[in-house]
């Protein structure tokens, strides 16, 4: 039987080369290359600005940085990875932990509506497991608050929403280039920007706030992506398409097989959204499933699929921002973060791989 991964990377022949070439170069540093990526990307995604930096995690920091003071606070979706929480504070600034939709698992607006306060001075919400937040509603909500908006798309790389893609969204949208991700070239991030004040700040503090040769205007950080991994992006760009399209078959495969099995909910896919499926992900209702989702994550383990818990508890939940900013309670953070599995969607997989997957859940159940 053959093993079905929860992600699999693997570069082309071409991307190999692509970097090889710049090995060979002896330019290792941040350069033409990374020059080039940042051109192709914002064209890729319709921006009008785009900043490579070393990981998803820097791009986050960089874009809270360049507007943030400190005291002001971010509106921050409790379900998703640490950075998106953890850079707000790094900036000086305060996240504050919204709940999230239970359907879509993305951040609900009328929660965060409630946690404005004179210090809110951003929203940050997260296109989590590449399902594109809808950002008409996100942009009436900022207008109406007066906040600036840094969209988390670490994992939607190829998501649109209203036939735009994520990308080409204002104030800021940051992206990860972390080996799981949809595309992925070792460690490497990107935010794209429509305004060109944001463009040229996150370009002084990525590299220590250097405005001429050893002159330095600002405090910054050296957060550069070398020309090596910006080699590979370029090269992966010319196939996104295709990977997003494989994935999209998977997760086709799956929707409609897991339809008919009870007590399994994947994420509801937003209104007018084209999700990047960087993730499938489901919650268990044990009741109706016959099993919690843990005995179902080891039965699937033991017919050969592996699938993985994003995330295992809310940022409200870690003991950081626990002793940081003090206990608080999101219901349904709280309940998905018990409940919900991810399933193998990656674009390693075809659409066969994809059948068994479901076949696998419904040998799994009682
Ligand atoms: C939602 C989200 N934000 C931010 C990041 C941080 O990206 P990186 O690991 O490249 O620093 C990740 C990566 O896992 C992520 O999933």
């Amino acid at each position: 039987m053959k093993n079905i991964e929860i992600s699999k990377v693997k570069l082309t022949e071409e991307e190999i080369e692509a970097a090889v070439d710049v090995l060979r170069s002896g330019n290792l540093r941040q350069n033409g290359q990374c020059d080039a990526f940042e051109r192709e990307f914002a064209s890729a995604v319709g921006a009008a600005h785009a900043v490579t930096c070393a990981n998803g995690s820097a791009s986050l920091h960089l874009a809270y940085m360049s507007f943030l003071k400190p005291g002001d606070e971010v509106l921050v979706p409790s379900f998703t990875f640490m950075a998106t929480g953890s850079m707000v504070t790094m900036s000086g600034a305060r996240p504050v932990f919204c709940d999230i939709d239970p359907e879509t698992f993305l951040i609900d607006l009328e929660d965060a509506e409630k946690r404005i306060t004179e210090r809110t001075r951003a929203i940050a919400p997260v296109h989590l497991f590449g399902n594109p937040v809808d950002a008409g509603a996100v942009a009436d909500f900022a207008a109406r608050h007066k906040l600036s908006v840094v969209w988390d798309a670490a994992q939607a790389h190829g998501a649109c929403w209203d036939n735009r893609d994520v990308g080409s969204f204002d104030d800021f949208v940051c992206y990860s280039f972390y080996p799981s991700k949809n595309m992925f070239v070792g460690e490497g991030g990107m935010i794209c920007t429509n305004n060109p004040d944001y463009d040229a700040k996150m370009r002084l503090l990525r590299s220590h706030g250097e405005s001429g040769k050893y002159v330095h205007t600002l405090i910054g950080f050296n957060y550069r992506m070398t020309d090596v991994e910006a080699a590979i992006g370029r090269r992966q760009l010319l196939r996104l398409d295709r990977m997003l399209a494989q994935r999209r078959a998977n997760a086709e495969v799956i929707s409609s097989g897991l339809k008919n099995i009870a007590g399994i909910r994947p994420q509801k896919l937003t209104a007018r959204g084209v999700h990047g499926w960087h993730q499938y992900c489901v919650v268990v209702d044990a009741e109706q499933f016959g099993c919690n989702r843990d005995v179902l994550a080891e039965r699937l383990k033991g017919k050969g699929v592996a699938s993985g818990v994003h995330y295992p508890r809310g940022l409200h939940q870690q003991p950081v921002f626990q002793e940081l900013y003090g206990p608080s309670s999101l219901p349904v953070t709280e309940k998905t973060a018990e409940t919900i599995l991810a399933l193998p969607v990656h674009h390693g997989l075809t659409v066969d791989d994809a059948y068994a997957v479901v076949e696998a859940v419904r040998q799994s159940r009682g």
